[in-house]
């Protein structure tokens, strides 16, 4: 170990690292204000990715001879382990896991272990460690948001022939094919997926070397373990690389967002498992029982991915009002990234997870679904477009139409009844509100609701989850 093991170090367990400039002891109360451990723990392994990186690049450019590297690689590799297994015994001064891992390290290789910070400030360490966990996590999300588009365009292709109403207002518009409701949500993911790729893809630049804020008269090669950590590039600014939190910021953006999605699936399937509605039976793995009511049977996931995008809003507005006017370069403030940022990415992938299985597992009651969109007012816009093939003006048609309906509900006569005695319609257009689809059938337009647009989106969804799940899917994993 040490030859002088009575030489006061900064890591010394009792002290903070700032004792030589402050020697007075911090407040309870500051400690208790201040730390972050019991969240930024969470970046243990990336603080020892990071500090290997930098051992190595501080032993390639002459700061550290190649024994103490192999000193410090070793106690690293013990910190790595005694955190894996809980051996790891946090001390009082351990503000957060940058301070932890080096304390350790210290005590475990003296002097070598003491040169780890050398040219390092922890603004630009837990910069890097920030930007290599969203890697490690926005990569396993990317898994549960793929996972939960598979589960839709499985769902769509199994839907076969099963229509439904289609709503605006939630009232009852025109009939879709089930296949392209679900697929509609699998579009709005698709495009979470390629916002996340966007935003990892920016965070994927490396900010050690930066030191606190200006560099280091100390020979540092950023570039070196830029590339050893695997990212595409370094800094431009040690100003910036500090104090940049975008990527933060925009990863609160695209979890909220998706997470709005998951609340409109999730709002869906609220509606679909009720009685009124009756379009889904939920498993009995995905559904929750009442402490009261036996007869309940709840949808309490979906109600939850429904409301967990209020979180996220809040994480994301909370984040900017933080970021907003904090001067360069960094300032505690910054610390207050992580947790919105962790629980962000935890909340969005569980909520994905969930839904997936509650989707895969749900039973859908195509039978009440045919009964719903067979009603024969949900032709009219077909008895409309019946008129304009005539040479009939739209507006004329839709104001025709529109007066039939009137009358059908005013009267109480069938749409049948009006359409057989109206002289612009007749017994040709009588097989419009033929129900069994057959109004279904006629979304023919690119794009549309009908079968033969459907099974074309089938596989244009199946080639893009293709696509994503490819090379693009390897970003950061
Ligand atoms: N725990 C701090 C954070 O999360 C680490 C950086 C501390 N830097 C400092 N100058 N106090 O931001």
């Amino acid at each position: 170990m040490t030859d002088d093991e009575t030489r006061p170090r900064s890591q010394d367990a009792a002290r903070p690292l700032w004792h030589g400039r402050i020697p007075g002891a911090p407040a309870d109360d500051l400690l208790a204000f201040t730390v972050s451990l019991p969240f930024d723990v969470r970046l243990a392994a990336d603080d020892i990715a990071g500090s290997r990186a930098h051992v190595r690049m501080l032993t390639g450019t002459g700061l550290l001879t190649s024994e103490e590297c192999s000193v410090v690689l070793a106690a690293l590799d013990r910190v790595e382990r005694e955190l894996a297994d809980g051996a790891f015994a946090f001390a009082p001064s351990d503000e957060d896991i940058h301070t932890a891992v080096e304390r350790r390290v210290t005590e475990l290789a003296g002097d070598a272990g003491a040169k780890l910070h050398t040219a390092r400030s922890r603004n630009d360490q837990v910069a890097l460690d920030l930007r290599l966990y969203v890697r490690r996590e926005g990569a396993a999300l990317r898994r549960r948001l793929i996972e939960l588009m598979g589960v839709l365009v499985q769902r769509a292709a199994d839907a076969g022939d099963a229509y439904l109403p289609g709503y605006t207002h939630l009232q009852r518009a025109q009939p879709v094919m089930l296949g392209h409701h679900l697929l509609a949500h699998f579009w709005a993911i698709a495009r979470d997926v390629e916002r996340l790729d966007q935003a990892l893809a920016r965070a994927d630049v490396s900010p050690l070397g930066a030191g606190a804020l200006a560099g280091t008269s100390l020979p540092v090669d950023p570039d070196a373990v830029a590339t050893e950590l695997g990212f595409s590039s370094r800094f431009e600014n040690s100003l910036d690389a500090v104090s940049d939190r975008d990527f933060v910021a925009e990863l609160l953006f695209v979890c909220a967002l998706a997470q709005v999605h998951l609340s409109r699936i999730g709002e869906e399937v609220v509606l679909w498992t009720s009685q009124e509605f009756g379009f889904l039976a939920l498993d009995d793995a995905y559904a929750t029982g009442s402490s009261m009511l036996p007869q309940k049977k709840n949808p309490d996931v979906a109600e939850l991915a429904r409301a967990k995008a209020g979180r996220l809003i809040g994480s994301l507005a909370g984040f900017l009002a933080t970021l907003k006017g904090i001067p360069l370069a960094y300032n505690r403030d910054l610390q207050e990234d992580k947790e919105p940022l962790f629980d962000a990415l935890d909340t969005l992938s569980l909520a994905a997870s969930a839904l997936a299985g509650l989707l895969r597992t749900g039973e859908f009651r195509t039978d009440r679904m045919t009964e719903a969109a067979d009603d024969s007012l949900a032709a009219a816009t077909d008895l409309a477009e019946f008129l304009v093939r005539k040479g009939v003006p739209f507006r004329d048609a839709h104001a025709l139409v529109g007066g039939l309906v009137r009358q059908a509900l005013e009267r109480g006569v069938t749409m049948e009844e009006l359409v057989m005695t109206e002289p612009a319609l007749g017994p040709e257009a009588l097989e419009l509100l033929g129900g069994g689809g057959v109004s279904v059938t006629h979304r023919t337009s690119p794009g549309g609701a009908g079968p033969e647009r459907v099974a074309e989106q089938l596989l244009a969804a199946t080639a893009r989850l293709a696509e994503l799940e490819g090379p693009a899917g390897e970003v950061g994993s």
